[in-house]
């Protein structure tokens, strides 16, 4: 009998707490185990110093998978989340369809942030819409150890050098390590496949879209740096057979942590991980631009993801102070130490403890500064769908690299008639 009022006393108590009507508000974010950890954190701070509870939403890592759950909750007017992280890849789309409150009213100071980024991403039709939480770029990732071990003194600065390292450091490490490969990126059908193909066809001298906005999807740099792709895989089999079928972010960094592997593509995030405490390869990794063909420039694919307010939230004062909060000086400094992304605001550059702590970071800038952003149209989505889908047929061997460009080229063009069409 007592115990039975106890826990009635107890009910009670715990549905008045909940049913408080305390606001709360939530935060959607994703990525790797360490990042999420991180918000963690973060959210407990700002909740510890403002008073203001809030609650994480936790994403996978895979940006299209991300991207499908915030439109989902966008498209049904939903008040949560309030604040979310989205990608320089769909952030216009999301402006656009109207999804993202202007933060023009709140007097936020945008001089410390990269400008271009700002221009580039964060406005849409004269309003701020998000700030810059960090920038990503391609990297190649490569292991000094064994470069030097097999008597190279720098790393690959044509697409031909990787491959003959690739090739010979693999022959060498497969006579212990059944395992080994020597190049690994990501190739599975989605979002990174096509940050990882614009890199190299830029690298060739081709592109996706001119400055005009023509599709130049189906041009001869292009296939020549396809049909490289291609060859990786299954000509030279320095890639593993898998690259096309599971190859994200995620699995590329296992793979290359797990120290069976000389040479990897992946943005900054990989490094703090490839460097903590437990990793297999701490201090043997090191970082440089990625290839290119020769006689033309290296690229790295803009990415880089941006904090946003709903449009629908019901607590904007206080979304707006958590925004300014996760892009501070000070948090994204912290950031930029714990995880090792390259922070959007310009003035962390110059810190002194970044300098030291972080100068592959401070180093690279100029790989940051010239990224070759994806098209800056509201229907790159498509485009990428489209893209993806051909250049991973084409990875697969389901079809010729010319004929997955031509594919894809009829498509694209079909695209923007019709968006053309429509204005
Ligand atoms: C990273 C980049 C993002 C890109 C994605 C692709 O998260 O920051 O811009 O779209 O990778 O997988």
């Amino acid at each position: 009998m007592k115990l039975s009022a106890l826990f009635l006393s107890l009910l009670i108590s715990l549905t008045s707490l909940h049913c408080s009507g305390d606001p709360v508000l939530t935060f959607m974010a994703g990525g790797a185990p360490n990042e999420i950890a991180y918000w963690e954190s973060v959210v407990e701070t700002f909740e510890e110093e403002t008073g203001i509870a809030v609650r994480l939403i936790r994403q996978t890592t895979d940006t299209d998978q991300r991207k499908q759950s915030i439109i989902l909750a966008l498209r049904g007017r939903r008040s949560d989340p309030d604040v979310m992280l989205v990608d320089v890849a769909w952030i216009g789309q999301l402006a656009a369809s109207g999804w993202l409150m202007p933060l023009n009213d709140y007097n936020i100071d945008t001089q410390p942030f990269f400008s271009p980024v700002i221009s580039l991403a964060n406005t849409y039709e004269e309003s701020l819409i998000g700030l810059p939480l960090y920038v990503d770029g391609g990297l190649l990732y490569y292991r000094k150890d064994l470069l030097e071990k097999y008597g190279y003194d720098s790393p690959p600065q044509t697409w031909e050098q990787l491959l003959e390292m690739a090739k010979t450091v693999q022959n060498g490490e497969r006579e212990h390590n059944s395992d080994f490969w020597g190049y690994v990126w990501q190739g599975a059908q989605y979002e990174g496949l096509i940050c990882n193909a614009l890199e190299t066809f830029v690298s060739a001298g081709g592109g996706i879209l001119d400055s005009h906005g023509n599709s130049i999807t189906s041009t001869e740099e292009n296939v020549k740096a396809l049909e490289f792709m291609i060859s990786l895989i299954h000509e030279h089999a320095v890639s593993p057979p898998n690259t096309f079928t599971d190859m994200k972010e995620e699995e590329v960094r296992m793979t290359f942590q797990a120290g069976n592997t000389l040479f990897q593509r992946n943005w900054p995030y990989a490094w703090g991980l490839h460097n903590a405490k437990d990793s297999e390869i701490k201090g043997k990794v090191a970082i440089a631009p990625l290839p290119s063909f020769p006689e033309h420039q290296s690229a790295a694919t803009l990415g880089g993801w941006h904090a946003v307010v709903s449009a629908y939230s019901d607590m904007p004062e206080e979304a707006v102070q958590f925004l300014q909060y996760i892009t501070s000086y000070d948090v994204q400094k912290d950031m930029t130490l714990n995880l090792g992304w390259n922070p959007g605001r310009s003035d962390l550059y110059e810190n002194e403890t970044i300098q030291s702590s972080a100068p592959h970071l401070v180093e690279l800038k100029p790989v940051f500064e010239g990224a070759v952003p994806r098209p800056v149209v509201p229907y790159y989505s498509e485009i990428s769908q489209i893209l993806q889908k051909q250049i991973n047929a084409a990875l697969a061997g389901q079809v010729s690299a010319a004929q997955a460009l031509e594919n894809a080229d009829k498509g694209i063009v079909n695209l923007i008639t019709t968006h053309e069409n429509a204005q």
